[in-house]
């Protein structure tokens, strides 16, 4: 199997990912939850993986990374925490589903939603954003890359919009964390939501959220602590205030061990090799007959994304023969991000997206290429 579906989940990862996974089975109790040496294992386990991520994203306080199951549980937890019927939110139509769909159910109870359009490339022009502007604008929410074009947004400009004008800074990282720069403080970042399984090589069942000095998220969990058993009420310290149960210790220990896999190679290399192997696949597909790609292929910040169509072929029928016949793993259809896909013109075909991985090979890009001109009938 060839695997180019990277946006979706990271199948190829650092070995060392299992190897923590297996150990911490073997290791770890549960973490604080009592003071004998496998919780206390546990707890320090959490505890690295905590500061490995504050460290990544420019957060000065470790207590402020708060795990949950993946993006769109930590997005949820941001959106329904932060916002109310009164408030007004600025989105984009890059937007996934998980930051869509917990903004559309807020805009069914009465909240404002302001949702900055894209042009045929998928592209939001930032002088949209001073007029979506209301008296009641609480934040923007915006996702750092796109899961279909994989076109990135300039968090810096948007994070000085969001300072200059009073308002919060909700960010999905889901694209970009492991890939792209991220720093809180400089991008003026309020809470970053982010996967595990993805660009951090983690398992899935890992992800969460990073919340900036001042910023308070409503719980949308409570229960179980492991401290304040008395209280009638669930902590508001952070993190026990997003996080309720028991944490999902062995899948932060491997979380963990792909972070360490990226300070030892840095977040340039990593981007760099990336983006060598979608622009070999980019150049090679681009002149074949039929071939349509989508997005902006010349923007200054993107992650290693592909997204193309054969001609007027549906393309599930693509992804599927490209599975069948030649061993090759995309994702077709939708992505989750319909807004993305009616700005393109692309939601009755779908699209097929290649994704890369620092795990993939020059050989592996061509046999694609090869693949395609075949389907493309060159
Ligand atoms: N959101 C993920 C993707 O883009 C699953 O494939």
């Amino acid at each position: 199997m060839i695997y180019f579906d990277a946006a979706a989940t990271s199948f190829l990862k650092p070995p060392a990912v299992k190897e923590a996974v297996l150990q911490a089975f073997d290791t770890l109790g549960s973490p604080g939850r009592g003071g004998h040496p496998l919780s206390l294992a546990a707890g320090r386990a959490v505890f690295r993986c905590r500061a490995q991520l504050a460290a990544l994203f420019g957060l000065a306080d470790p207590a402020r990374v708060c795990f949950a199951y993946n993006a769109t549980d930590a997005l949820s937890t941001a959106i329904f925490g932060l916002f109310s019927p009164a408030d007004h939110v600025i989105t984009t139509a890059l937007e996934h589903n998980s930051v869509l769909r917990p903004l559309y159910a807020l805009e069914d109870q009465g909240m404002g939603l302001t949702v900055l359009p894209a042009d045929r490339k998928g592209r939001i022009s930032y002088e949209d954003l001073p007029a979506a502007l209301r008296r009641n604008t609480r934040a923007v929410v915006c996702t750092h890359a796109s899961n279909v074009t994989g076109n990135g947004l300039d968090l810096a400009r948007i994070g000085a919009f969001c300072r200059e004008n009073g308002l919060l800074f909700v960010v999905d990282a889901s694209q970009s964390a492991g890939v792209l720069d991220i720093d809180m403080q400089a991008q003026n970042i309020a809470a970053l939501c982010f996967t595990g399984h993805k660009g951090l090589f983690g398992p899935q069942g890992t992800g969460g959220l990073c919340v900036a000095p001042g910023v308070d998220i409503r719980p949308r969990r409570v229960g179980g602590s492991g401290v304040h058993s008395f209280d009638r009420h669930h902590p508001g310290d952070y993190p026990e205030r997003l996080e309720a149960g028991t944490l999902n210790a062995t899948g932060i220990a491997g979380l963990s061990a792909g972070l360490d896999f990226i300070e030892q190679t840095g977040l340039a290399a990593i981007r760099a090799r990336e983006d060598a192997l979608a622009r070999r696949f980019y150049l090679g597909i681009r002149s074949l007959p039929g071939v349509v790609i989508y997005g902006d292929m010349d923007a200054p910040l993107r992650t290693a994304v592909v997204a193309m169509n054969l001609a007027g072929e549906d393309a599930g029928a693509v992804a599927d023969a490209l599975a069948e016949d030649y061993g090759i793993c995309t994702r077709a259809g939708a992505h989750c991000a319909p807004r993305m896909h009616e700005a393109l013109g692309t939601v009755g075909q779908g699209i097929v997206r290649f994704s890369f991985s620092y795990f993939n090979t020059e050989d592996e890009v061509d046999t694609a290429v090869q693949a395609l001109r075949a389907l493309a009938g060159t």
